[in-house]
């Protein structure tokens, strides 16, 4: 038979690919990290392929024993990877080819195409990942727990529009941070279950006419289920949208904690020191030191949501079925979830060793009527005025204590200046002028007194051990397939007939 080309799809080919075309083409570079999947894919397709008689007993032994072969020159580095052969896919096939034979190794892709293998492979690679950024991202909400802990009096200004608005405590502004990045956990988690069937099988585009059993390779692989429809499989690619929107989300959460270390720890502000071993110096100001990690944790969220948005166009207006366009969604994908892992890890160094100065925040807390608020509430319940009413008397009274450059806490003097807007007060009335004693008012569901507080602190702890176990128990079912697979692949090894493999 005439051959031009020596590619494994060379037969209607005559002549080889330019270097033009293989250098912009190919996609080793990014497709070795999923190597070690595309030989799980491939044992567990195989063995399917012998259970059901699709292939001989003999077959599959010879093909098996060339993917361990082959998996042990991943595991020690010594895969040689060809970028001629286009992609990890193409040259962990030609491996076993060359191994087996054309006659056995030729079978290995019976019923299968490098449209759903691809598929297959990144998924398990993202599974494996989005484990590992939940875990870092557990450790984040631990720090932050630990931090806020037995501080539930521990006063700080509250901002709205960055200026001073109401006090609250530092677990308060702890555990909000920590509230939020619950949600990109159950986020990520989400995703994770979304990503968690298996598309293997679905061929080319079509399926096949073999009597496969998708059942069998999904449960092979560790996946929760099939990625039944075989167009919607190949072509799709809004589960990996789905875990770049969840981490440019989570990316924003992080950037908006760093934004807060930056400008807390201003001379200005100066209610947060980070570590030194955490900042860098200025090589010519001897005084300066600086939130270079918060600084540049804050610019990456633009380098994530590049990410994002390199996907999201890399879909747009596709026709249904796999189009290479869609190789493209890997380096994205690995790129955030890289990121991701970094920012986690210096959020939560920066989380766990900074000192917070109490001291300055509660003189912060207290010189800006941030108290002003309770005092119209008090107003309003102690003299039966609307609130309206109350909101215009304290806000004369601010006025005029600004320019009489006294502070709100001055009850004294707040008692005189009442009496004089015509409400009657007793300086020992306004004791929850001072932030602390305003804070310990607050009483509504979610607010920042410290039973509320104490109360979001354990359901929040209590959500993070639920998190953990759900990652836990996802990781223990993936590596319990790997080894269920590892363990029939040796059995065939060992001489094993396929019929009576229980799989
Ligand atoms: N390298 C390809 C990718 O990452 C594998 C699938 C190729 N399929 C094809 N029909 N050329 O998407």
């Amino acid at each position: 038979m005439p051959k031009s080309s020596t590619r494994l799809w060379g037969g209607r080919f005559a002549a080889e690919p330019a270097a033009v075309f293989l250098d912009y083409s190919q996609s080793i570079d990014t497709d070795v990290q999923m190597a070690a999947e595309d030989i799980w894919g491939s044992q567990a397709h195989v063995l399917m392929l012998g259970k059901q008689g699709i292939l001989a007993d003999a077959e599959v032994r010879e093909i098996l024993r060339c993917l361990e072969e082959a998996r042990k020159h991943v595991e020690s580095g010594t895969l040689e990877l060809d970028p001629a052969d286009e992609d990890i896919h193409m040259n962990l096939e030609k491996f076993v080819i060359r191994g087996a034979g054309a006659e056995s190794g030729g079978k290995l892709h019976t019923a299968r195409s490098r449209n759903d293998q691809v598929v297959t492979d990144s998924r398990l690679h993202l599974r494996n990942r989005l484990l590992d950024a939940l875990e870092a991202l557990s450790d984040l909400q631990q720090a932050l727990l630990e931090r806020a802990e037995g501080q539930e009096r521990t006063v700080m200004p509250g901002y709205t529009h960055t200026q001073h608005a109401q006090p609250i405590s530092v677990a308060f502004w702890l555990t909000g941070h920590a509230a939020a990045l619950n949600r990109d956990q159950a986020r990520l988690l989400a995703v994770f279950d979304r990503a968690d069937a298996c598309p293997l099988g679905s061929c080319a585009l079509a399926g096949t006419s073999f009597p496969t059993d998708r059942r069998l390779t999904a449960r092979l692989l560790g996946f929760a289920r099939v990625e039944e429809h075989a167009l919607d499989a190949v072509g799709s690619r809004d589960i990996y949208l789905e875990a770049l929107s969840a981490l440019a989300i989570l990316h924003a959460h992080l950037s908006r904690m760093c934004e807060e270390f930056v400008l807390f720890s201003t001379y200005e502000f100066g209610m947060v020191e980070l570590s030194d071993a955490l900042t860098s110096g200025s090589s010519i100001m001897p005084q300066k030191k600086n939130p270079c990690l918060a600084e540049l944790a804050r610019s990456r969220t633009g380098q994530m949501y590049g990410c994002l948005i390199q996907a999201l166009t890399m879909m747009k207006a596709l026709i249904s079925g796999y189009n290479r366009d869609i190789q493209e969604d890997k380096p994205p994908l690995w790129e955030a979830l890289d990121l991701a892992q970094q920012t986690l890890g210096a959020v939560a160094a920066m989380v766990r060793t900074m000192e917070l100065r109490t001291e300055r925040m509660a003189e912060l807390a207290g010189a800006n009527f941030a108290t002003a608020t309770e005092l119209a509430n008090w107003l309003v319940s102690e003299r039966g005025l609307p609130f309206r009413k109350c909101h215009e008397i304290v806000g004369s009274l601010v006025k005029r204590l600004i320019d009489e450059k006294r502070p709100l806490g001055d009850a004294q003097r707040v008692a005189e200046v009442l009496g004089e807007l015509g409400v009657e007060a007793q300086a020992s009335e306004l004791g929850f002028l001072d932030p602390l004693r305003c804070l310990e008012r607050q009483r509504s569901l979610g607010s920042t007194g410290p039973r509320e507080t104490e109360r979001m602190y354990g359901a929040l702890a209590r959500q993070l051990a639920t998190h953990r176990k759900a990652a836990a128990q996802r990781r223990e079912r993936i590596t319990e397939a790997r080894a269920q697979t590892a363990a029939a692949v040796q059995r065939v090894l060992r001489g094993g007939a396929l019929a009576k493999l229980d799989l």
